[in-house]
């Protein structure tokens, strides 16, 4: 499947660059990333090539979840800034031609937000309903078993009223009641705010789990727990997640979009493939980027990924547009977990595959997760579950900009600590060395978005062998042939009688025009693509 080019909107042309915005730039020298610190590096995603910048929330906040819990929908954390440096932001981003997509978080608020403080303040507050509130159990404990992600029961006792709450999260991030149409209304209004402001679009925080059984059912125990997992996984979350009703709202906040031109929706969702599809609706009229986590989830191994290619192209519905991302705020690095070498690999994968990739503030740089020592923690999934490995700080830690004290990030010291290896791996060293990581994505971007075989283009899978994924891409003309090999040792491919080419890009040098022919040998780490 392909599209024509130019029929193709901005999402679906370019990619997405995610900025955290508390370790992107500090511009005020508290050690904590603002807005006025991400214009002043707008220039830097410029040169990189990206398309659009998605930023995790920046909305006042008591920061339990480091904004992920709001108080306040439609105004600009002091830290950040102001509602003028906001303004500001979007008309810098605008006018170097890039687009501004923002974190909504619909699914709940703050316990500061001022809807429950009323909601709590008693049983028969008009904004009771607003929130998920059960009687207890005949024994007095929670009303069901569900558990919180970040750990425990997702239930929590409000002694005034007698009465439980659900939080899907922590207990300072209540479930609203998306059942409940005026919780409905007011979150539309809270995106026509951002929409009539000009924003291009909203990632969606947990867009699955919007919507919970109306009868609050018990889930069932998950017979595939192992103790690696997080223990919120010892339920399958069959009745408080991805419910039916759930498409239902997402395509409300859809066609609220519509009525604004060329916005974009992209759902955060955990699902497996033939669930996540769903939410791009029967009639393309939900998500228009549901996203695709499976280069995160799956293991690093070429067979498994080349399927998984395989099956979520053949699942997606008609006119649905696919796409891909590396890394995000919540999962270990792409260079951590697979390591450097292998990080260009992957980069590669997600820069030729068909359909939008979003990248993660530092992967470019090769950035690895951080050790974040006992007394530093700051993630409350940390905190409730420590030494399992589930806290998110290793992947949060500021911006390698220079080699100065502070990473070129702060002249303070920062919220989170910086990596030991700032002083080689940041922005201004990487620039000045052609071979270099950056440099390395930057061309991938900038080859991606020149030739529309690679944003546009059909694709059409290679068999090969253990350890390499092959693929064309194909438009108007023009295709090209990508071998990857996912191993360290050498690795061949051999092509069919009669196709030569030319190496336009190799993940392990900058020199050659290298022409291929016959059998395609393949260094180990090494991802080619081939003009065919
Ligand atoms: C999403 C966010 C994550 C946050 C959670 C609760 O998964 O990406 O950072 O903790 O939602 O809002």
């Amino acid at each position: 499947m392909g599209e024509a080019s130019d029929k193709l909107l901005w999402w679906q042309k370019g990619t997405i660059y995610q900025v955290y915005p508390r370790s992107f730039m500090d511009s005020n020298g508290d050690g904590v990333g603002d807005l006025q610190g991400i214009i002043s590096r707008l220039d830097y995603l410029e040169w990189l090539g990206v398309s659009a910048v998605w930023v995790s929330p920046i909305y006042p906040s008591p920061m339990a979840d480091f904004g992920y819990d709001i108080s306040d929908y439609t105004a600009i954390h002091p830290m950040f800034g102001s509602m003028d440096d906001f303004d500001e932001l979007l008309a810098e981003v605008h006018r170097r031609n890039l687009k501004l997509i923002l974190d909504l978080v619909p699914n709940h608020t703050s316990s500061e937000h001022p809807w429950f403080k009323e909601s709590r303040s008693s049983r028969n507050n008009p904004k009771r309903d607003w929130y998920l509130w059960q009687d207890p159990a005949p024994d007095g404990g929670p009303p069901n078993n569900w558990l919180s992600t970040f750990g425990g029961s997702a239930w929590e006792k409000d002694e005034q009223t007698g009465q439980y709450y659900y939080h899907a999260y922590l207990k300072e991030q209540p479930d609203l009641n998306w059942r409940n149409p005026e919780v409905q209304e007011a979150m539309l209004d809270v995106m026509r705010f951002w929409l009539d402001k000009g924003v291009d679009g909203f990632r969606v925080d947990v867009m699955w789990h919007m919507i919970k059984d109306e009868q609050y059912r018990n889930n069932p125990t998950n017979p595939d727990y192992t103790p690696d997992m997080p223990p919120f996984k010892k339920q399958i979350a069959a009745y408080s997640v991805d419910q039916p009703e759930v498409h239902q709202v997402v395509t409300k906040m859809r066609h609220l979009l519509d009525q604004y031109e060329e916005r974009v929706m992209i759902g955060e969702i955990y699902l497996s493939v033939d669930k996540l599809v769903t939410y791009y609706g029967n009639e393309n009229d939900e998500a228009h980027l549901p996203f695709n986590f499976q280069l995160i989830s799956l293991p690093w191994e070429a067979r498994q990924i080349a399927r998984a290619i395989d099956q979520y192209e053949g699942a997606l519905p008609a006119n649905a547009w696919p796409n891909w991302v590396l890394g995000n705020h919540d999962k270990p690095r792409i260079a951590s977990r697979v390591g450097k070498p292998q990080a260009r690999i992957a980069a590669m994968l997600l820069l030729t595959l068909r359909g939008t990739p979003t990248l993660y503030y530092g992967d470019e740089l090769g950035m690895q997760d951080v050790f974040i020592p006992a007394g530093q923690v700051q993630d409350p999934w940390e905190k409730n579950e420590p030494g399992l490995g589930l806290g998110r700080d290793p992947v949060r830690t500021p911006m390698q900009w220079n080699a100065a004290d502070g990473a070129g990030f702060t002249t303070a010291t920062p919220w989170l600590p910086l990596s030991a290896n700032y002083k080689e791996d940041n922005v201004e060293v990487e620039q000045q060395d052609s071979s270099s990581f950056l440099n390395f994505y930057r061309r991938l971007i900038a080859l991606r978005q020149a030739e529309p075989a690679l944003y546009a283009g059909r694709y059409i899978p290679l068999p090969a062998g253990q350890s390499v994924i092959a693929y064309f891409r194909e438009a108007e003309g023009k295709r090209f042939l990508i071998v990857l090999n996912l191993s360290h040792s050498p690795a061949s491919l051999t092509l069919k009688e009669g196709m030569e080419g030319e190496v336009v890009l190799s993940s392990l040098s900058t020199e050659e025009k290298r022409k291929v022919k016959g059998e395609i040998s393949l260094r180990g780490d090494e991802g080619l693509i081939i003009g065919v």
